[in-house]
């Protein structure tokens, strides 16, 4: 079969083919489970969602796949990093970014890791509390220097993605409420000496595929931008966040494309005359497709109630399926005309019943020792494995 699945994954020979350059998948096949990442469908993914705003300063937010050659690849391509902890921060410094194009977020920052980020004079630090920022304060003073804080603010707004992945609401843990103003003033009225605050920040959630919750979450932020303003602070720094979803289901790119048309839009509308530095902290957007997992079918059971594909990857290596209900495309990587698709559940080897990658999905009809193929596995998927069971980690390799 000479067939595309979608614009990256293509059947050449009745073989499984990745990326734009059509590289033959079956190069990769180990014992061990293993990513394969393209580097340059990645490098084009970054540019074409940066392409619509030159001026905005894009932080890929390292979390979604920290590998140091997609970093190094994407510093080169003129990206920033959103970072969420010390070692982020180390291994963005370590891979190429400067100091000031690494933007430090997260809830739960100790004073080594706000230590470092003062020492290492990164670009900006975004708040998640007022005993954070207090925190901030007082180590900038401790070492006589002013750290450059911007606040997340949680604007309480539905985006109509998994709970797991939402931040946006009251009830999650993430950011600043709007009503805290008058303390976040407060602290930085007393501490003019070591706080330089320039901007707000923003993040929603992953995986958001209708725009309304983002388009009225951005209102209330550019209403609270401007009455900050309006209180005499200069700030300039408008930090729009993540979470701009892609289709995992049906792969389609234009389909991305036309999202991505409408975000920017929605951005380019609320904005407009504001006289703001546009920052953007987009992480799964530019990864997932980039990457596939490959695995090895270990048995095929079959039993009245149910099929199994057992592989040798699983929830430890990919744990988006058993944490989010998420899908992902799994594909035969030989394509085989004469055999009939078959309903299996796709599970792996560990001993959860949570441990699975598909449920209720027709394949070919497979068996052991034949590998098979996990699409978009690019985001949240090596850098989430864990050895679980003593079970080996996972390969990455990148070509
Ligand atoms: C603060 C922050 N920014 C950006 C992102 C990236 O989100 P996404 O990969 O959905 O673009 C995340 C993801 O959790 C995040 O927590």
């Amino acid at each position: 079969m000479n067939q595309p699945l979608s614009e990256y994954l293509v059947y050449l020979n009745n073989e499984l083919h990745f990326g734009p350059s059509r590289q033959k998948l079956s190069q990769y096949c180990n014992e061990t489970p293993t990513y394969v990442y393209d580097l340059d469908f990645i490098k084009q993914r970054y540019l074409h969602l940066q392409s619509p705003w030159p001026l905005a300063e894009i932080h890929y937010a390292m979390k979604a796949n920290a590998h140091p050659e997609i970093l190094r690849t994407l510093q080169k391509a003129g990206a920033g990093v959103d970072t969420v902890s010390g070692g982020e921060i180390q291994r963005a410094l370590e891979n190429g970014f400067k100091p000031n194009q690494v933007v430090f977020s997260g809830i739960g920052k100790t004073i080594a890791e706000i230590d470092y980020a003062i020492d290492q004079n990164v670009e900006q630090i975004n708040v998640e509390s007022l005993p954070e920022l207090q925190r901030i304060a007082d180590r900038a003073k401790l070492k006589n220097k002013k750290a450059t804080v911007a606040f997340r603010v949680n604007p309480n707004v539905d985006i109509k993605t998994h709970p797991y992945i939402a931040t946006g609401l009251h009830e999650n843990k993430f950011g600043l409420e709007i009503s805290a103003w008058p303390e976040i003033r407060d602290i930085l009225k007393r501490n003019t000496d070591t706080l330089n605050f320039v901007g707000l920040s923003m993040h929603l959630g992953s995986m958001m595929l209708e725009l309304d919750g983002f388009h009225e979450a951005l209102k209330k932020y550019k209403t609270f931008f401007q009455e900050i303003r309006r209180d005499g602070f200069a700030i300039s720094r408008f930090d729009i966040g993540g979470g701009l979803g892609i289709n995992y289901q049906k792969q389609n790119l234009l389909e991305e494309s036309e999202l991505l048309g409408q975000y920017v839009e929605i951005v380019k509308s609320v904005t407009e005359g504001m006289d703001i530095e546009l920052q953007l902290e987009p992480g799964r957007w530019i990864v997932a497709h980039g990457g596939v997992l490959i695995s090895e079918i270990q048995y095929v059971k079959e039993t009245p109630y149910k099929n199994f594909l057992i592989l040798n990857t699983g929830m430890h290596h990919l744990i988006r399926p058993s944490l989010y209900e998420a899908y992902h495309g799994i594909y035969p990587m030989v394509y085989d005309q004469a055999r009939k698709n078959k309903k299996y559940d796709v599970v792996g080897p560990i001993c959860e019943s949570s441990d699975f990658l598909a449920k209720d999905r027709y394949l070919q009809e497979s068996r052991a020792g034949e590998f098979v193929v996990i699409a978009d596995a690019g985001a949240y998927g090596a850098r989430m494995a864990s050895d679980y069971n003593l079970q080996k980690r996972p390969l990455e390799i990148c070509f």
